[in-house]
């Protein structure tokens, strides 16, 4: 437990698909992961929707479905919780699920876009959260001759991470005292590098995850629980 964690002014916490676990939402390498079920080589990437457009908004129309199908868990709302007793809380996470801000959580920094958005080559970004089933499929401003795809705005892989996002993120880890890591393997760079990059400028490393994965190294401690008990325990709030 961090009896005091609000002494430290600036607190990031940086989230991964463990933190969306207990909601339902599969992971990406865990269990059951989705990378063990589908090559991402034919479903989340340029090439793969450059070649079938139809087939990749398909698997995210269902990652869509899955997602709307959960419900924010206890360690969402103490993360809530967390930022009403603290305004120096923030959080970056990799997550595209929006579980976090269905949660009514402030995310500063979406590494890895959304499942809610898409975009237009000529008319930028569409929010499209109402419903599992994708609005349109096709930019609805573009003349139908066109028939211009619309991508879902997700880093895939091979894509370079938004800039401003990752200046953003950037920004929060160099003045971060206290980071904790929650339910991310570490796997996936640029993301990984925040870890690194908290830890040389010397910030108090947390890790929350039930396994040991090639992040843990860099946390000197490491809190082997699920993400819904651990953040309550280890972050309590005095009423
Ligand atoms: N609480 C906390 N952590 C958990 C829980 C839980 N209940 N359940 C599983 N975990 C941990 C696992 O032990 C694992 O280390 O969450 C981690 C999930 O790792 P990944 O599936 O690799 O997910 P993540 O690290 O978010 O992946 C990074 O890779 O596929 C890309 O763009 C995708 O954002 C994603 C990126």
């Amino acid at each position: 437990m961090i009896e005091d964690w609000r002494r430290y002014p600036h607190i990031v916490l940086f989230t991964g698909a463990g933190l969306s676990a207990e909601s339902g939402v599969p992971t990406y390498r865990g269990r059951g992961g989705i990378w063990h079920e589908y090559n991402y080589e034919d479903y989340a990437c340029q090439r793969a929707f450059d070649h079938h457009p139809v087939k990749v908004l398909d698997f995210h129309e269902l990652r869509r479905t899955k997602v709307l199908a959960c419900l924010p868990h206890t360690g969402h709302d103490h993360i809530r919780a967390m930022q009403a007793a603290h305004p120096g809380v923030t959080v970056i996470t990799q997550n595209i699920d929006g579980l976090l801000q269905r949660a009514g959580v402030t995310v500063s920094a979406e590494l890895h876009g959304s499942l809610w958005r898409l975009r237009c080559p000529v008319h930028g970004i569409r929010e499209d959260a109402a419903a599992a089933p994708f609005a349109y499929r096709q930019c609805p401003d573009c003349a139908p001759a066109r028939q211009t795809w619309l991508r879902p705005d997700i880093t895939w892989f091979e894509d370079a991470m938004n800039p401003a996002v990752f200046a953003r993120a950037e920004a929060l880890v160099a003045a971060a005292d206290l980071f904790v890591g929650i339910g991310t393997s570490g796997a996936v760079w640029p993301a990984a590098g925040f870890a690194h990059q908290a830890r040389e400028a010397g910030a108090r490393m947390v890790e929350i995850n039930p396994e040991d994965n090639e992040a843990s190294v860099l946390y000197p401690e490491n809190l082997r629980k699920p993400a819904s008990t651990a953040l309550a325990d280890t972050f309590p709030i005095s009423r």
